[in-house]
């Protein structure tokens, strides 16, 4: 039984706090939020609640972390838990700046530790399917990978303001996703649009961008983002290979059809945003690594794709600035 703490109760920290509390081989140790009241929140699902990270980081009575506070307290929070010795698992991105994430990852690697991101896609039954079936040889050698990704409805400016911008963000799950089923990638050529909200303009960010990475392997991949989408959270994936081709389609709550006079076999509206899309993927996320970590076996996503991921965030800024492929 792996005893862990969540560090942060928010949006993000209460679903892995309830995914810990229902694993059968795991033990919510704690939950800590520096927010007065916040962590009580999740007190029905048993453990200890505190205000500060640091006292459940260096208790005795917890093996590992999973950090999901705010993006600038992950690489402080990683390197506390590496050196008291405890697993981690850290949400996404690692950080907004690509230097500080990257030392975090030297230290990480110099003192042994053990960290695990997370890109909770990766996870997602659909998408690992058409991962695990392309891997196979099923569909040949691919050559094309397109992902769609499209938010609900866009974040205040207020949020994006501190975001790190809609690369770092948003599109930094895609970067995983791309890296993750083309391996190294060589350039990136981005192209940022302003078309949902003037406030995240005077920001000074996009609010929809196109992106293409081209891998060593010479496949290509195409990154569709929108922070709105009137049909709902628009997650598609396909990987087009010289034999054939692997879909992942949107999702909807039940598959109930209807058709009248003027519609045909019309589904519900697909899920409404990644609480309820990917709730199947961060239970399988927190498996893979109380899996990991009991079994010794390979941190993955590691600390090291976290970081490609957000070094791909970068070229896609510069190149959505200046209007040239960056070469990595
Ligand atoms: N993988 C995903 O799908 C996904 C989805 C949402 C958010 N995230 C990531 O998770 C992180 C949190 O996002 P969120 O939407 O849950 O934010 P949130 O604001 O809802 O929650 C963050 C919580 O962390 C707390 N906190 C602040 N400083 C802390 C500290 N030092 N120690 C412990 N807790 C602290 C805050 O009080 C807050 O309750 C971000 O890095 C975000 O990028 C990932």
């Amino acid at each position: 039984m792996l005893n862990i703490a969540v560090v942060g109760a928010g949006r993000i920290g209460a679903i892995h706090a309830a995914n810990v509390a229902a694993s059968p081989d795991a033990n919510l140790a704690w939950v800590c939020d520096p927010v007065p009241g916040a962590a009580d929140k999740l007190s029905h699902l048993g453990g200890r609640v505190g205000l500060d990270a640091r006292q459940a980081i260096a208790s005795d009575d917890v093996d590992a972390v999973v950090i999901g506070s705010p993006t600038p307290t992950h690489v402080e929070l990683i390197l506390a838990a590496v050196e008291a010795g405890k697993a981690v698992l850290c949400e996404k991105p690692v950080d907004l700046d690509l230097a500080r994430a990257r030392q975090c990852q030297a230290a990480v690697e110099a003192a042994g530790g053990r960290v695990m991101i997370g890109f909770n896609r990766r996870f997602d039954p659909t998408f690992a399917e058409v991962h695990a079936r392309l891997q196979s040889g099923e569909i040949g050698q691919l050559e094309q990978l397109t992902i769609v990704s499209r938010d609900p409805a866009a974040p205040p400016a207020s949020y994006v303001a501190v975001s790190g911008g809609i690369f770092r963000d948003m599109t930094i799950h895609d970067f995983d996703m791309a890296h993750f089923f083309l391996g190294e990638v060589e350039s990136v050529q981005a192209v940022g649009q302003n078309v949902v909200d003037p406030a995240i303009a005077e920001v000074g960010d996009s609010d929809a961008a196109v992106v293409v990475l081209k891998a060593k392997s010479g496949a290509v991949a195409t990154i569709i983002n929108n922070r709105r989408c009137a049909y709902g959270y628009d997650q598609r994936l396909e990987a087009f290979a010289s034999a054939g081709m692997l879909e992942a389609r949107n999702q909807h709550a039940t598959s109930a059809a209807v058709s009248t006079a003027t519609l045909s076999g019309a589904a519900n509206r697909v899920q409404d945003f990644f609480l309820q899309r990917y709730a199947d993927a961060y239970r399988l996320e927190l498996a893979a690594f109380v899996k990991a970590v009991a079994e010794g076996g390979p941190f993955s996503p590691s600390l090291a794709d976290g970081v490609t991921a957000l070094a791909l965030a970068d070229a896609a800024l510069e190149s959505s600035k200046s209007g040239q492929t960056v070469l990595l």
